[in-house]
């Protein structure tokens, strides 16, 4: 054979190959998108469900209130996901911080953490779970310098996770501190519930894996919450780690001080404004 037609037979090669993978990335955005589909049916259609409940004339008052707590959560689960759903696009198509939109903000942990745990609470009643949160010694740790709604996002996915995976009548305990060797804010989330085996501790970060035991008991979930998590700590270039404890888990997240200072862009009067009338 010829150089030229030895060429000829390595570019049509090329081109098969390339013509397999593009198809491969459909499919895959096509499963993703099902996925998406399908996850956000599930609390709405839950809440069309719970509204008929409500509009039924006999439904008592004490009824009533338990049905409107459905809606609620069912409407948290909702935003949830769609959040998530929006950072995993963001996430995939590039994963430079400069690239991120939201600039860098001062964050007292503790408050946000305090603020988490009151929003979250509502979705313990059912199990009867209460989230709390050790003020001491989070309370005299630094502000850590991040991008806030990204950073609650993995703390809101890790609450949720907790919450989910908790037996019914227990706690979610929150802690921290600030370690001084490492200039890191240290947060710990612990909650009891169905077990973390040693050899998931590193698969559960991985895009959709989801642990035998969470795909058996708790069949509604997409396992990309800790993956976007994982890539956002990972962006601040702080740390999120797993592991078994005490008749449950404890996810541990360190974040830098001071370590992303004049790498992206800082909050502007125009941002303090939109932060002031945001919820967090
Ligand atoms: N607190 C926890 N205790 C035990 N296992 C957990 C805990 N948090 C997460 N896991 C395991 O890690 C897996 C991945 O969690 P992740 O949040 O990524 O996905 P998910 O909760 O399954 O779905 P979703 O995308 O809706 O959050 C879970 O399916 C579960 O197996
Ligand atoms: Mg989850």
């Amino acid at each position: 054979m010829s150089d030229q037609s030895v060429e000829i037979q390595l570019l049509k090669e090329e081109i098969v190959r390339l013509k397999d993978q593009l198809s491969k990335n459909d499919r895959e955005r096509i499963e993703y998108l099902q996925n998406v589909a399908h996850q956000l049916v599930a609390p709405l259609n839950a809440i069309k469900w719970h509204i008929e409940n409500l509009t039924q004339a006999r439904i008592g008052v004490d009824r009533g209130k338990k049905v409107l707590r459905s809606v609620y959560s069912q409407a948290t689960q909702a935003v949830h996901l769609a959040k998530n759903f929006a950072l995993m696009s963001n996430l995939e198509g590039d994963h430079a911080l400069t690239a991120m939109r939201e600039p860098l903000q001062p964050v007292n942990l503790c408050q946000l953490m305090v603020n988490l745990a009151d929003d979250f609470q509502p979705q313990g009643w059912d199990k009867e779970i209460h989230v709390s949160v050790d003020n001491d010694p989070l309370q005299s740790a630094p502000d850590v310098l991040i991008m806030k709604p990204l950073v609650t996002q993995v703390f809101s996915n890790i609450i949720e996770n907790a919450i989910k995976y908790s037996v019914k009548n227990s706690r979610v305990d929150i802690q921290g501190s600030y370690d001084k060797g490492t200039d890191e804010v240290v947060v710990s989330i612990h909650n009891r519930g169905i077990p973390l085996r040693e050899e998931d501790t590193l698969r559960i970060f991985e895009r959709g894996y989801r642990t035998q035991e969470a795909r058996d008991q708790y069949p509604a979930g997409t396992g990309f919450g800790l993956y976007i998590a994982k890539k956002i700590i990972e962006l601040h270039r702080g740390s999120l780690t797993a592991r078994s404890h005490s008749a449950g888990s404890v996810f541990t997240v360190r974040l830098p001080v001071r370590a992303l200072a004049g790498k992206a862009r800082h909050l502007g009067p125009k941002d303090r404004f939109a932060r002031a009338c945001s919820h967090y």
